[in-house]
């Protein structure tokens, strides 16, 4: 989408980085000329990203650190921004698993909310803070679900966390803008990675019918987000702030719009129906 490198230089922070989605976003980013700042839990997928990012020519700094960890948090922030230029935060980190609701503890629950939510609010301020101070410019990309605009059953706490993401991301967004700090949202439709799929998508028959569900008839791919958190993160949409972008395929429409099951018609349903038609 984008060409040459227009992040040469510049750091860009993405919290759950090690793998999935956030991983694909430092690869496509750091391809740009990023210099690519990852915070995650675990060490060893850690090392797993650096190592792919390096052989990809990206340089790449990682953090080990829970995001739920405000301290730590802190810490890491203030001594990354002191040594690098950073002009871009990606909150990625997410926790979700499919359960009934009233099967659920207060602790399963606050799991989900800590990371997605407060965890996202933990580092936006630190970093934000820290832009404001120094007067410089900054981009904020958060990334949410398509259930943010309807809600969700059984992924009550994710579809609490990313709502509450959203409406966080949308009121700095207006708060932040005059002092030179954007930021906006992507909601990604079904995105095949390790992590949502071991904890949402049971077998090969769900991922069967997620694929016959969305009208494009495939999931999506993950270099289709790299390239727009890119663009969205880039000075090209300087002028987006605020923002949620669906990218589904369609499927949040699909699936509100009150005519969409006549796509199950088959063909010869319609000509009856002309046929029909025709002879009044
Ligand atoms: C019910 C569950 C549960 C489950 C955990 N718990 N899994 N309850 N059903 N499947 C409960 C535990 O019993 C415990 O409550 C509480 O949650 C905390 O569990 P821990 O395992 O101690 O928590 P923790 O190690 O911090 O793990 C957090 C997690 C985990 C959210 C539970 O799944 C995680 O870290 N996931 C990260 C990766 C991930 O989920 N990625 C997917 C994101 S995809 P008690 O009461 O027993 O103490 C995504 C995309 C959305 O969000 C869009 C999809 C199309």
């Amino acid at each position: 989408m984008l060409s040459g490198k227009p992040f040469s230089g510049k750091g860009i922070i993405i919290t759950g980085g090690g793998s999935g989605l956030g991983l694909q976003m430092a690869k496509t980013m750091g391809s740009y000329g990023a210099v690519i700042h990852i915070i995650s839990r675990d060490r060893e997928k850690l090392d797993r990203a650096n190592n792919m990012l390096k052989e990809h020519g990206i340089e790449c700094f990682t953090y080990s650190s829970d995001i739920r960890d405000y301290e730590k948090i802190k810490e890491i922030v203030q001594n990354m921004m002191k040594d690098h230029e950073i002009s871009g935060l990606i909150n990625n980190a997410a926790g979700n698993f499919i359960s009934r609701t009233e099967d659920l503890s207060m602790n399963a629950f606050l799991a989900v909310i800590n990371i997605v939510l407060t965890g996202s609010i933990n580092i936006t301020l630190e970093v934000g803070k820290n832009w404001i101070k120094e007067g410089k410019k900054g981009s904020i990309l958060s990334i949410l679900a398509t259930y943010v605009d309807s809600g969700s059953p059984y992924v009550v706490p994710s579809a609490t966390a990313k709502s509450g993401l959203q409406a966080f991301t949308r009121s700095i967004a207006t708060e932040w803008a005059p002092k030179g700090i954007r930021a906006n949202g992507i909601a990604p439709g079904p995105f095949k990675t390790e992590g949502a799929w071991k904890n949402l998508i049971p077998d090969d028959m769900a991922e069967n019918v997620m694929i016959q569900r969305n009208p494009m008839r495939r999931l999506g791919k993950k270099e289709e987000i790299g390239e727009l958190a890119a663009y969205l993160m880039s000075d090209a949409a300087e002028f987006i702030n605020g923002e949620t972008i669906r990218i589904d395929g369609g499927e949040f429409n699909q699936g509100a719009a009150q005519f969409s099951m006549l796509s199950m018609l088959p063909d010869s349903m319609w000509e009856q129906m002309k046929e029909r038609r025709n002879k009044k």
